[in-house]
């Protein structure tokens, strides 16, 4: 199994990914942002890596074109949405359906979208964490594959909070990754499944 790593940023998920067994798996990784600490970390590793330009394309869906034909040229079976901080075009959703999963930094459906931290705090949650789901048109929408939980204390920041889910992030993301490469998970109407099994 050939897994890309799209990312945006500092690629703390993607550092787990190469700290795993699956290592060997990871083929290529994808920046749309020139100074993603991410990209240092596939230098690092070897690993076969570019930042494509946003502003060189005229609309989404070229940009998005740009990066489905370096994943077909590299024979991708597995799409890592890692901190890719980018909305997908419905084209290029359509077509990784069922092998493009992300990682969200919330108990989905429980705040899709930014600033999760600091809104679960701001509600008073005891409880926060993250969700590993595949991706379908709508933001941060797709069914869920994986949860992890974690306390919130009282007195939490959002950078103290953060910290405490990536530690999570970092175990279940590569977890659920090795179940696809052992063809145990997919996608079906909308419904993730785990060994013929609904999640
Ligand atoms: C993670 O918190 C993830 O949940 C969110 O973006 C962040 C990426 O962090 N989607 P990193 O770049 O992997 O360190």
């Amino acid at each position: 199994t050939k897994i890309a790593v799209l990312l945006s940023g500092n690629g703390s998920n993607l550092q787990a990914f190469l700290d795993s067994t699956l290592r060997d798996n990871i083929a290529l990784v994808i920046s749309n942002k020139a100074d993603a600490f991410g990209l240092q970390r596939a230098i690092d590793a070897n690993i076969e890596h570019c930042f494509i330009d946003p502003k060189v394309f005229e609309n989404r869906e070229q940009f998005d074109a740009a990066i489905a034909e370096k994943l077909n040229k590299a024979d991708i079976d597995l799409v890592i949405l890692a901190g890719y901080m980018r909305i997908l075009s419905d084209e290029f959703v359509a077509e990784f359906e069922g092998r493009m999963i992300n990682i969200h930094p919330s108990l989905l459906p429980k705040y899709p979208g930014l600033n999760t931290h600091q809104r679960a705090i701001d509600a008073g949650d005891d409880t926060h964490g993250c969700s590993v789901h595949f991706v379908t048109p709508e933001l941060d929408a797709g069914p869920v594959i994986l949860q992890a939980k974690v306390p919130v204390f009282e007195g939490d920041d959002a950078d103290e909070l953060r910290a405490r889910i990536q530690v999570q992030e970092h175990l279940i993301y590569p977890m659920v990754a090795q179940w696809f490469c052992q063809n145990r998970l997919s996608m079906q109407d909308g419904q993730a499944y785990l060994d013929g099994n609904v999640l």
